[in-house]
């Protein structure tokens, strides 16, 4: 992922956002990183509430001005009416890259039932590849084990 490279961390909820709770999400894709990455590596992190302009807003800048080459999102993708983080995602990729969120659902699926219910996806922002992960801390590492192993060759495919 070269040198340094800039990751950006959105979590989105509505809670954590205004304060009512802390925010687990972000912290653990951090942690995540930390512990699955070699090469140095910087964290842009972001909070935001439920909201598809919001989310967007926070995807392009990300992308754009923070210059990240790969965003992950935690949280908002279930069927509730507040959760639209996929919609914003689609929002602002130009590629769609159905595969990961299809994988992150099947490998959740052999450990929660629920898993389901997540609309979680991925796409390409000019070079930035944005993945959405759910909400629940113990979904983070879940999934992105499933979709490690791809993520640098993707980010090295539209450099
Ligand atoms: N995926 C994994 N790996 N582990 C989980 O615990 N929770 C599910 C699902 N995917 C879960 C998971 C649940 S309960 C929901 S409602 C959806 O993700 C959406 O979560 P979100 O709205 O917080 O994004």
């Amino acid at each position: 992922m070269g040198e340094a490279a800039r990751i950006g961390i959105v979590t989105v909820s509505d809670r954590a956002s205004a304060g009512v709770y802390a925010d687990e999400g972000g912290p653990a894709i951090r942690d995540y990183f930390a512990r699955a990455l070699a090469s140095p590596w910087q964290a842009v992190a972001r909070l935001v509430p439920d909201d598809r302009r919001l989310i967007a807003e926070t995807l392009v800048d990300l992308a754009e001005r923070e210059g990240c080459c790969l965003i992950v999102t935690t949280g908002g993708t279930g069927p509730a009416p507040r959760d639209v983080t996929p919609e914003a995602t689609e929002d602002v990729i130009a590629k769609p890259m159905p595969g990961f969120g299809e994988l992150m659902r099947q490998v959740s699926l052999a450990k929660v039932p629920t898993a389901i219910l997540s609309r979680q996806t991925a796409g390409i922002r000019g070079r930035t590849l944005i993945v959405n992960l759910p909400g629940r801390p113990r979904a983070i590492a879940e999934c992105l084990d499933a979709v490690m192993p791809a993520i640098p060759y993707c980010i090295d495919l539209i450099e």
